[in-house]
């Protein structure tokens, strides 16, 4: 069976970051801003059970959850951070309204590796599964490391 390969470790720090977060209390835009890391979060998850080799691969699938990352990066620019929307449930950082344009350089970016995911699930879909389950790989890899360099930037550690 073919498998991407994903190294170990990488699956290993997602679990941990990706783990279960309290939204009691949050409301409105925060709250939906929480559901929709919360689901990103969980497709990271899938994909990753899909490249390790623990879930079979489905492109249809592959695709469903890069076409989801990307509709909610694009959001985290038009509809997730209204200025001032912090508060003692967030943990977004007022350098995300400080830094407006470092914030949405980062957001774009994943929007960008997530429409290429797409892409790439969509020629698997068409083609079967093809050596460029390295290029899966590295996507996904630098897929994370935005998340986390975002976190690091913009995300308080408080929850
Ligand atoms: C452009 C910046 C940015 C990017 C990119 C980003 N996040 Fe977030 N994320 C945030 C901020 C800010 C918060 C805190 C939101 C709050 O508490 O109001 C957050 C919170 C979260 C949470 C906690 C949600 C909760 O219930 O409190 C999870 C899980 C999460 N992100 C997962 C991800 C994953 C997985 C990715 C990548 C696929 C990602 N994020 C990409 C900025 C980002």
């Amino acid at each position: 069976m073919f498998r991407f390969l994903l190294p170990v470790s990488v699956t290993l720090v997602l679990a941990t970051t990706t783990g279960l977060f309290a939204h009691s209390g949050a409301k409105g835009i925060v709250l939906e801003r929480m559901e929709a890391m919360t689901t990103i979060g969980k497709s990271m998850v899938a994909i990753s059970k899909m490249m390790r080799g623990s879930k079979s691969v489905n492109a249809s699938e592959l695709e469903d959850h890069a076409s989801l990352i990307e509709i909610h990066a694009r959001k985290m620019t038009t509809d997730y951070f209204p200025a001032g929307s912090i508060g003692k449930l967030s943990a977004a950082k007022d350098s995300i309204w400080q830094d407006w344009e470092a914030f949405s350089a980062v957001a774009t970016t994943l929007k960008d590796s997530a429409f290429q995911m797409q892409t790439h699930a969509t020629k698997l879909a068409q083609n079967g599964i093809t050596p460029e389950g390295k290029d899966f790989v590295s996507l996904f890899t630098s897929m994370k490391r935005t998340c986390a360099s975002c976190h690091d930037a913009f995300r308080s550690n408080k929850d």
